[in-house]
């Protein structure tokens, strides 16, 4: 077997905090033994609750930060910081907001790659129009829409032709019918390029939706709780494969993984209570 392209390998993060009550530092288990493989080209959504590690998990493959315990390693080397060969898109667009969709995109390729400056420009009207935003390339940040501000900030992470897309809740913050729209432009947009992608998400449905394979995590401390094979997944071409049964059938599967969750939660949380 080939080596996964990206493996999280027994990794634990723990947190100094200062205890609310007594004001004393803590170690804090973000998360506790996460493992899984990701597959050259393959399409992996992490859904789970609020506080569960997910955004923590993402910067340790990113090489943002690095594990407490255990490691991450993309094609078979140890993460050990930061590298062109993985792009980031956050919940927030940390776009400039003095340059162009066009200068943002632009502005990447100078740091990411070695391209001269009309090759640059290329590349970023190539993807500009992949997300669909040809004729925005010289507005501004302020003056595009919050999905298009997402598209830009996409663009931008798939102009530098990573290996590895990792998304952090990218499309939280729009409003429904733009989530789905820009969802199904991402599975078109993989299914052409064949990026590896690692997608959070705190939505079932859109974790159903995108994703081959699907991770469920539970918090405190943060695992992975169960993962799960979705087979109509991201081949399909069928516009309305979420009003299937099958979809119906994984989408009540996670929520009941997850409502699992929040009960024991709940209920440690009592039993702390009482004693
Ligand atoms: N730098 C830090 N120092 C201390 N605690 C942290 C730090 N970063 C994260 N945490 C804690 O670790 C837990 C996991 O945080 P994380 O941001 O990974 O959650 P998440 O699953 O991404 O949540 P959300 O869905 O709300 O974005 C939380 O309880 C959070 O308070
Ligand atoms: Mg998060």
């Amino acid at each position: 077997m080939s080596t996964p392209k990206i493996e999280i390998d027994r990794v634990g993060q723990t947190f100094r905090v200062r205890s609310q009550e007594t004001g004393r530092e803590q170690d804090f288990v973000a998360l506790d033994n996460v493992s899984t493989t990701v597959r050259a080209g393959e399409f992996l959504t992490i859904v789970g609750p609020s506080g569960c590690g997910k955004s923590t998990l993402l910067d340790l493959i990113s090489g943002l930060t690095t594990p407490t315990s255990g490691e991450v390693r993309i094609n078979g080397r140890r993460v050990e910081g930061p590298g062109t060969d993985r792009g980031v898109v956050f919940q927030q667009y940390a776009l400039l907001p003095w340059r162009t969709a066009l200068g943002n995109v632009e502005f990447a390729l100078e740091s990411a790659t070695d391209l001269g400056r009309k090759e640059r420009r290329a590349r970023a009207r190539d993807y500009l129009q992949l997300v669909g935003l040809e004729g925005f390339e010289n507005r501004r940040p302020g003056e595009l829409s919050g999905g298009m501000k997402q598209r830009v900030a996409i663009a931008r992470s798939l102009a530098c032709e990573p290996e590895v897309l990792l998304m952090d809740e990218p499309f939280g913050a729009l409003d429904a019918q733009t989530r789905e729209s820009l969802q199904e432009e991402l599975l078109q947009i993989w299914r052409r390029t064949r990026t590896t992608i690692v997608f959070i998400t705190h939505g079932i449905d859109e974790a159903v939706y995108l994703g081959q394979r699907v991770a469920v995590m539970s918090a405190h401390p943060g695992r992975i709780r169960e993962e799960l094979a979705i087979p109509f997944s991201a081949e399909s071409d069928d516009d309305d494969v979420r009003a299937t049964a099958e979809f119906a059938h994984y989408r009540h599967q996670i929520w009941t993984l997850l409502r699992h969750d929040q009960q024991a939660a709940a209920d440690r949380a009592e039993e702390a209570a009482h004693v």
